[in-house]
């Protein structure tokens, strides 16, 4: 009984280990951890959402960098007619949205375990995201070099380099984080 006990210890210490590492090693490698947005942000995003809805775009809504998919999820459920896919490299994040995405079984979400610097963005008409200033940067960039139909950016926290937004909502959470709303297409026009 004590070794089956011990060899229990032992063996949710090496789980524990094993998920610390895995994500330490992602938020080095990529810049970020994949804390999620507060429900504030969260609620300020949909709310964007919703007015980028006015406008009857069809194509996919992008969430750069899902995480652990509680916002991607939500905007799924949110928009079941709508075509919905989250990118994510951190392996156990991207593992739990893609089990709780079967659990609800959301059809019209597709979870990628991919760089998104590297993804085909094109169709995308809204791209959401809570990243840092240098994936903005970045961002910024392969949208200015690549031809997309991306009409619109929410972004929690961090602003988009040279583009100004149409609409700031002052989040009252823990951070006081901005939430930008971009529209992508108008502001290309005045570069
Ligand atoms: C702060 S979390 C945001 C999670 C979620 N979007 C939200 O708002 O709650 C940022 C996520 O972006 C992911 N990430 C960063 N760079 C990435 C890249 N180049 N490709 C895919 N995922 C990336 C990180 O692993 C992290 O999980």
């Amino acid at each position: 009984m004590l070794i089956f006990e011990t060899f229990l210890i032992i063996l949710f210490t090496l789980i524990v280990l094993l998920i610390t590492v895995s994500i330490i090693y992602s938020t080095v490698r990529l810049g970020i951890s994949p804390m999620p947005s507060s429900n504030k942000a969260y609620l300020a995003m949909m709310q964007f959402i919703d007015e980028t809805e006015i406008e009857k775009k069809s194509g996919p809504i992008i969430d750069l960098g899902s995480g652990w998919g509680n916002i991607v999820i939500r905007i799924a459920k949110r928009y079941p007619q709508r075509k919905i896919v989250g990118y994510e490299l951190s392996y156990l994040p991207w593992l739990t949205s893609t089990l709780i995405k079967r659990l609800f079984r959301l059809k019209n979400l597709t979870l990628h375990r991919q760089d998104f610097y590297q993804a085909d963005l094109s169709s995308a008409s809204v791209l959401v995201c809570y990243l840092f200033p240098e994936a903005m940067e970045k961002i910024s960039n392969k949208l200015q070099r690549e031809q997309s139909n991306v009409n619109f950016i929410i972004s929690n926290n961090f602003a988009l380099p040279l583009w100004k937004p149409i609409k700031t909502i002052q989040v009252n959470d823990f951070y006081k984080s901005p939430v930008y709303l971009y529209k992508i297409a108008r502001a290309r026009a005045r570069l």
